[in-house]
């Protein structure tokens, strides 16, 4: 019988170290001395290629998935969001621990890292948790043909930048790194939603990604963690691949 696999080192993955407390956060560092944005995915998925449950995607995650993307919090300059994300997940400001806040001091951060938002309609509440709770004014990055409107409702509440290229109805996400880099805001952290992380594959802008495989099989309807109107073709090299008891997956893989 011929051997299929020939050529082909496969390995097992298996028993192997543990991670010391404390050294998690070496396998989320982000390069050192970043003078542009580098611009991380932290993303959650069912084993069957689910991005949500129910419409959120709250219901796929465990305690080792919290950990990590607090972890992941915890080191950026900011926190890059679809609006429709903040919008569907309730999103309020970055909430950390003194610890927390310390450690980014001493790093030579900001004590909290803000959140900007992508959107083209600027429809956010006023009254929600995006803004009544948090302790940094978010960066609210729209249009040019929005921009004006957006600065008269919610400017007394946030950042309002126009990010617009070409096209004055939509965003650019690179003049939007663009911005983010003017600021120093180097350390880019996205927690999607599934539009906003294939608007930065299809525009290949996307450093790194972070994908959490829940072993969990959901069926249905639920749409994956990249969709959008562009395809890309990306050859991403895996930088670790973590587990933890309850069988979730925790993979780091990094553009090149
Ligand atoms: N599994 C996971 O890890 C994960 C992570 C995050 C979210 N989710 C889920 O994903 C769903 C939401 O994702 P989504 O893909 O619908 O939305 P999204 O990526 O969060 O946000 C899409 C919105 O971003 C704005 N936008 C995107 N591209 C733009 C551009 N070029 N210019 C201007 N604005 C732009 C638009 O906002 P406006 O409509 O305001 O113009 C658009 O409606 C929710 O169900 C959420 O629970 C899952």
């Amino acid at each position: 019988m011929s051997d299929d696999t020939a050529g082909t080192d496969l390995t097992v993955l298996g028993n192997v170290d543990k991670i010391a407390d404390g050294q998690l956060a070496d396998y989320y560092a982000y390069p050192d001395d970043l003078q542009r944005c580098w611009v991380r995915g932290n993303m959650i998925s069912s084993l069957d290629g689910g991005a949500t449950e129910d419409g959120k995607s709250g219901g796929l995650a465990g305690p080792g998935d919290r950990a990590v993307f607090n972890l992941m919090r915890q080191t950026a300059d900011v926190i890059l969001m679809g609006a429709a994300t903040v919008r569907i997940e309730n999103y309020s400001g970055v909430q950390l621990s003194v610890a927390q806040r310390q450690e980014r001091q001493r790093r030579g951060q900001a004590e909290v890292p803000p959140i900007a938002v992508i959107t083209a309609s600027a429809e956010l509440d006023h009254n929600s948790k995006f803004f009544t709770r948090t302790e940094v004014a978010p960066l609210i990055l729209t249009a040019t043909e929005t921009v004006a409107g957006a600065r008269h409702r919610l400017g007394t509440l946030a950042e309002v930048l126009d990010a617009s290229g070409a096209d004055p109805t939509r965003v650019d996400p690179a003049v939007a790194l663009r911005i983010l880099a003017e600021r120093k805001l180097f350390r880019v952290l996205t927690e999607g939603g599934p539009s906003l992380l294939s608007l930065l594959i299809e525009n290949d802008l996307l450093d790194e990604l972070c994908l959490t495989v829940a072993p969990i099989l959901l069926g249905g309807v639920a749409r994956r963690i990249a969709t959008g109107p562009g395809q890309a073709h990306t050859r991403m090299r895996p930088s670790h691949l973590l587990t933890d008891d309850e069988g979730y997956l925790y993979t780091r893989y990094v553009r090149g």
